[in-house]
């Protein structure tokens, strides 16, 4: 199913129950905020996780944020996710956006909308971070503004879930 197609039937599933966006962090993310922060900033990921409930909360919206170093973890997380009731997935691969079929294979295979983000700019670092292997499965992608990324990721896709989106 093409992304947008995804957004618009989680959009219609989502009008019946409480929206819930699974927020997805790979490897080395959980070492953000010590982790060369010249280019990804000093906030750590739970400070982003705080921020991100807090802005769901406000537009009636929860988030469940998992980090992991392995990428089995992340396709199991995103083969469950519509199982497991969510409404949409903020994806942020790491290193496996640039390598990974196979999280490219989850994110095709799911039923919900995907937005991949990232806190960096890839495009305008080195030149293998140019290429995203998880891009053409996802809806759209959010990029370069630190931690920042991950609000305005989630501020996009519930937009787009509650039907306020341009
Ligand atoms: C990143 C960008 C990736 O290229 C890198 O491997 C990361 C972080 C980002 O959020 O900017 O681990 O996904």
């Amino acid at each position: 199913m093409a992304p947008r197609a995804k957004a618009a039937k989680a959009a219609r599933k989502s009008s019946a129950r409480s929206l819930r966006i699974l927020v997805v962090s790979g490897p080395n993310l959980n070492r953000l905020g010590k982790r060369e922060p010249h280019i990804y900033g000093s906030t750590t990921l739970s400070q982003i996780h705080t921020e991100l409930a807090k802005s769901a909360a406000e537009r009636g919206a929860a988030v469940d944020c998992r980090q992991s170093n392995h990428e089995g973890d992340l396709i199991d997380w995103i083969g469950a996710a519509e199982d497991d009731g969510f409404a949409a997935i903020l994806l942020n691969p790491g290193a496996f956006t640039h390598t990974s079929y196979a999280l490219y294979d989850a994110v095709k295979g799911s039923s919900l909308p995907t937005v991949e983000l990232h806190l960096s700019n890839p495009d305008a670092r080195e030149e293998f971070r140019r290429e995203s292997k998880i891009a053409p499965a996802c809806l759209g992608r959010i990029a370069g503004f630190g931690a920042a990324s991950y609000g305005i990721a989630l501020r996009a896709v519930l937009d787009r879930l509650l039907g306020e989106s341009t």
